[in-house]
């Protein structure tokens, strides 16, 4: 294993469904006002507000509601959560939803004591909060798996007017001191949503399993990781209620993108960087940008790194090696995943999202360059994404 690292993660997961219990546990360590941010209304139609705001009561906290935060939460909305988080001097956020309201509730509490422009510092410079500065703790109930959110630094916010998606990964202060992972709260996913974080989740492993080649046990346990999402979301497609496969993918997801996987490693985060720029241009559901182009982009990377596509067909997808040549065996792998992708039903063109030839341009410029085995160049957007509409 090459690559030194240091690796620290602060985030307590309570996993399983003894949830107000937990709740009621993770409370206890922090102040008596509580910011209580959620989504569009799912957790009122599911139950999960009603239970989170009765351990809200019973462990005596002051409540302070902050809702309607959007999937690809906006720089504007982002603005108003951190008026109200500072003029309530809230002693904790409770985030209650998905990556995107967890991802707004660390941006909320990065920016609430910071005296400037927010966006330009985090998001656009990719600072860190000053040492001096107050960082107001974040603690997850989590409702949708895919993104990690729940145990990394990361927040995804969107400049509308500029039609800027950026990421800032935030270091340990800004990483959910809990997390409450009940899969059950999953159940009431639309279908859709499901299969997006399940694609979330299998392009974060790829992301980082897609670079380097040394013998790195990060790499074995991508492996393990993928061929449990696969095995998982067979069943769940099929049985949306199943526990047993929707708590692997939960489980799956928050150790996905927690930053262990990718130890060691150089990684890639292309198809991420053109995902977020087509979800820019178009809104599309985070999951769905990342199925649309995986293909097309693994496809012109793959002559760059063929011993790990070809080990990614015969490890991941267990396709056999006799008969090939080891490009055979590789691009029989990304044939694999471009299959699973429309068998659980992920988008697997960019047409579908709203991306149109015209466009194909300004999201080559807009996307922020690298890559893994490839540095990848603006031409190289415009093919990909040239051959992922339909
Ligand atoms: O807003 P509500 O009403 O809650 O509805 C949400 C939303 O419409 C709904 N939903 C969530 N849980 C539900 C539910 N509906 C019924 N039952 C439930 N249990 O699902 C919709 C999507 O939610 P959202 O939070 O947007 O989805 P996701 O978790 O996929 O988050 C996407 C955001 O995370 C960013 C993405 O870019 C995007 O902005 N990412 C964050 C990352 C990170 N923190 O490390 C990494 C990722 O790569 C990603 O970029
Ligand atoms: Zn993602």
């Amino acid at each position: 294993m090459l690559g030194n690292f240091i690796y620290y993660n602060p985030t307590k997961l309570y996993f399983g469904t003894e949830v107000e219990k937990n709740l009621h546990d993770a409370l206890n360590n922090f102040g008596k006002k509580v910011l209580l941010v959620y989504g569009g209304g799912s957790i009122k139609n599911n139950g999960i507000y009603a239970t989170v705001t009765k351990v809200l009561k019973e462990t005596d906290k002051e409540v302070i509601e902050l809702s309607g935060v959007m999937p690809n939460p906006t720089l504007a909305k982002l603005l108003e959560g951190v008026k109200i988080a500072k003029e309530n001097d809230v002693d904790l956020i409770l985030a209650v939803g998905g990556g995107s309201t967890i991802d707004y509730s660390k941006g909320v509490a990065a920016a609430a004591w910071y005296d400037g422009d927010a966006w330009e510092n985090f998001w656009v410079k990719q600072n860190e909060p000053a040492a001096d500065q107050k960082v107001i703790p974040v603690g997850s109930v989590l409702t949708l798996a895919g993104t990690g959110s729940e145990m990394n630094g990361g927040s995804v916010i969107t400049d509308e007017e500029h039609k800027l998606k950026l990421g800032k990964v935030f270091g340990e202060r800004l990483i959910p001191k809990f997390a409450i992972l009940n899969p059950e709260y999953t159940f009431s996913l639309p279908q859709n949503q499901m299969v997006a974080g399940i694609f979330d989740i299998m392009s974060h492993i790829m992301e980082q399993y897609f670079s380097g080649d040394d013998d790195s046990t990060s790499d074995y346990l991508a492996e393990g990781l993928m061929r449990s999402l696969i095995a998982s979301s067979r069943v769940a497609i099929k049985d949306p209620k199943n526990y047993e496969a929707r708590s692997n993918i939960m489980w799956i997801a928050t150790w996905a993108l927690n930053t262990l996987i990718g130890k060691g490693k150089r990684q890639d985060w292309m198809v991420h960087m053109i995902a977020h720029t087509i979800g820019a241009f178009t809104h599309a559901t985070h999951g769905m940008a990342l199925s649309a182009i995986s293909a097309a982009y693994y496809r012109l990377i793959m002559k760059f790194g063929v011993h790990r596509f070809a080990r990614f067909a015969k490890v991941v997808w267990e396709i056999p090696a006799e008969g090939k040549t080891e490009s055979e065996l590789a691009a029989a792998g990304i044939d694999a995943l471009e299959n699973w992708i429309k068998e659980i039903g992920a988008a697997s063109n960019v047409s579908v999202l709203g991306v149109t030839s015209d466009m194909i341009d300004d999201i080559a410029a807009a996307t922020i360059l690298g890559g893994g085995y490839k540095q990848i160049t603006k031409e190289d957007i415009v093919e990909i994404l040239k051959n992922a509409v339909k």
